[in-house]
């Protein structure tokens, strides 16, 4: 059975003043045990965030690839476990795009998180250009596969994939119902047997108005959700459209 999860992405947004706004959010998770919530504040509030809301998941937005080492800037996976985090983001377009993160670099990360003990969501999706030029379907599974870690040997760590078309992401735009079935159908497919249980996400401007369609459909697992997790008020009717 796969869980409904709801992750919020809070990307470079938040200072110890946003825990009050956590608190709340964790409050409202607690209301729908049977759904899954995290959030992914940057770095600088992982261990503030884990503390003052010891019931919600906590993730990283990225980390490198390498345990340790001279990597100016970098936090490692076990780094991010130990400041109290038990998931992790990864090859969120936003890092593919400006910083070049190709997919075998994203493999690379999603293996060391799975071996600190890290759950992962991996992140794919298609630019305008790609979709419009009807090729976006062979693009996403194409970075599913390429940037898929071997789950082989890592106990209980999670994979989740989160589709996001680049185009829907901070635009308001949301992809169309029949699209995003069908791109979460082809991802299912490209995953073969292991792709029963992953949990496949939906992102990209989802609110609490658009949630419960976009929920509702047969290969949508949940969604992660940038701009409306950043405030209780905008983030709790998405939780509960997911319950
Ligand atoms: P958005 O961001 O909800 O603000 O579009 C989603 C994401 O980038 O994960």
């Amino acid at each position: 059975m796969r869980r409904k999860t709801i992750v919020g992405n809070w990307k470079m947004n938040g200072t110890h003043e946003s825990l009050d706004e956590a608190r709340a959010i964790a409050s409202v998770a607690r209301e729908y045990p049977g759904v899954d919530v995290a959030i992914c504040p940057p770095f600088t509030l992982i261990t503030a965030m884990a503390t003052a809301c010891p019931s919600m998941t906590i993730g990283g937005q990225d980390c490198h690839g390498a345990a340790s080492g001279a990597f100016t800037g970098s936090v490692s996976a076990e780094m991010l476990r130990d400041a109290g985090a038990s998931l992790v983001i990864l090859g969120h377009s936003e890092r593919r795009e400006a910083l070049g993160e190709t997919s075998a670099i994203v493999q690379y990360k999603a293996m060391a998180a799975l071996s600190a003990g890290l759950d992962v969501i991996l992140c794919v999706g298609e630019s305008l250009a790609v979709r419009e030029g009807g090729r976006a379907t062979d693009h996403v599974t194409q970075q599913v596969l390429q940037s898929l870690p071997d789950m082989a040997g890592h106990g209980h760590a999670r994979l989740i994939i989160a589709y996001e078309p680049i185009w829907a992401i901070g635009t308001g735009r949301t992809a169309g119902l029949g699209d995003i079935a069908e791109m979460h159908g082809a991802i299912r497919r490209a995953l073969g047997d292991a792709g029963r249980d992953v949990a496949i996400l939906y992102g990209g401007s989802v609110n609490g108005d658009n949630a419960g369609a976009i929920m509702a459909l047969d290969d949508v697992d949940g969604a992660l959700v940038g701009g409306a997790s950043l405030t209780a008020d905008k983030f709790a009717p998405i939780i509960t459209a997911a319950a």
